[in-house]
């Protein structure tokens, strides 16, 4: 089975669902040393094994996939359905700038958790996380038996002691500065405040389990003094958005070069909290976002398509760590060699 010890570089490359991860990426880092990652949050059991099948033609190196837990509908307010029709309201004049009609728009949501896993089941890979939740003690325990070692996203010291209960080898320790979704157990969760810093040693207070930790990190000192606290590998996913074997799209690209200088954590494009640049979009809606998920995900999803399609990144989800402006346009495993090397 997969341990953390045998990689040469004690780095996971973070899942990056909606474009950024691909094969070529989780490939690179997987060559540089590292652990790379997959993220199949958003695709169809069809769709992962042709990158499953992908990354192996390019790397003989472990490397894992990430599968998003589907949310319990309970978890939605009461009023999901009146919270989700007055977003529409106030998205509607910006849809129809885009060519649509968001008022009419029938929202679909897919569920593809159960056959992602079945396919994992009947073609396992070395490791799977999973994010926005807890899987089963026996989905666990059923991944755990084809050989895949089992990782669980979490952001505070509670979620810690449910996953080390389901039965997982590690954790994945989320700080707030990370980009991306934070991955919450609940929709409703707020998000913990604590730096990574502080989360670690008290999610080390309540397991022993192997932790990697990530979020924020920007520089080869950013890396070390996480390590220092003694985790089993940084997980990194902002300073490999510019690199080119990510999918990120040129609007995205254009967001994290564009000087800006704020990040924010937002429900405005999905109804879950996640952490992006500041552009019109999140300005104007952020306010008026219900969480609601992942109904405001898809509502949002066409949107944002037209506008990565049409090209100024005012109105897409760009994605962003804290450290996002330390990102190079470079081959992946320069950046990594750079974020490792002894002399940086
Ligand atoms: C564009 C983008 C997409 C992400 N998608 C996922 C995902 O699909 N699954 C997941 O567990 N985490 C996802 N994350 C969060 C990362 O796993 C990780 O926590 C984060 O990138 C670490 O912080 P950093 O971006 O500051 O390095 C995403 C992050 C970014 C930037």
């Amino acid at each position: 089975m997969f341990n953390f010890a045998d990689l040469e570089i004690p780095l996971v490359g973070a899942p990056m669902a909606g474009g950024p991860s691909t094969p070529q990426l989780a490939a690179a880092v997987s060559n540089a040393g590292g652990l790379g990652m997959l993220a199949a949050g958003y695709l169809n059991a069809d769709q992962l094994s042709g990158q499953v099948q992908q990354t192996r033609e390019l790397t003989d190196q472990p490397f894992g996939v990430n599968l998003f837990c589907p949310a319990d509908p309970n978890d939605n307010p009461v009023n999901a359905e009146a919270l989700l029709q007055d977003y529409r309201l106030a998205l509607a004049p910006l849809g129809k700038q885009y060519g649509l009609d968001l008022l009419n728009y029938e929202l679909v949501l897919p569920d593809h958790f159960h056959s992602l896993l079945d396919w994992l089941l009947t073609n396992p890979v070395p490791v799977v996380t999973f994010t926005f939740g807890c899987p089963s003690a026996e989905n666990v325990e059923r991944l755990q038996a084809v050989g895949t070692y089992v990782g669980v996203t979490v952001t505070n010291p509670q979620d810690a002691t449910l996953a080390a209960q389901a039965g997982a080898n590690f954790l994945c320790v989320q700080g707030p500065d990370a980009g991306g979704h934070q991955s919450t157990f609940r929709v409703q969760d707020e998000v913990n405040q604590l730096p990574l810093s502080q989360l670690l040693p008290d999610v080390q207070s309540v397991t022993d389990l192997p932790l990697v930790a990530g979020g924020g990190i920007g520089n080869s000192e950013d890396v070390q003094s996480i390590l220092a606290l003694g985790v089993e590998a940084v997980q990194i996913g902002t300073l490999l958005l510019l690199s080119d074997e990510a999918g990120t799209s040129q609007a995205h690209r254009d967001a994290l070069q564009s000087g800006i200088a704020e990040t924010q954590l937002t429900r405005a494009f999905t109804g879950r909290p996640a952490r992006a640049i500041v552009n019109d979009f999140v300005t104007e809606f952020d306010k008026l976002a219900p969480a609601v998920y992942p109904h405001m995900h898809y509502l949002t999803a066409p949107l944002r398509a037209k506008a990565k399609d049409a090209g100024p990144w005012e109105h897409i989800n760009a994605w962003a760590g804290a450290g996002f402006n330390q990102a190079q346009t470079r081959p992946a495993a320069e950046i990594i060699s750079d974020l490792f090397s002894a002399d940086s």
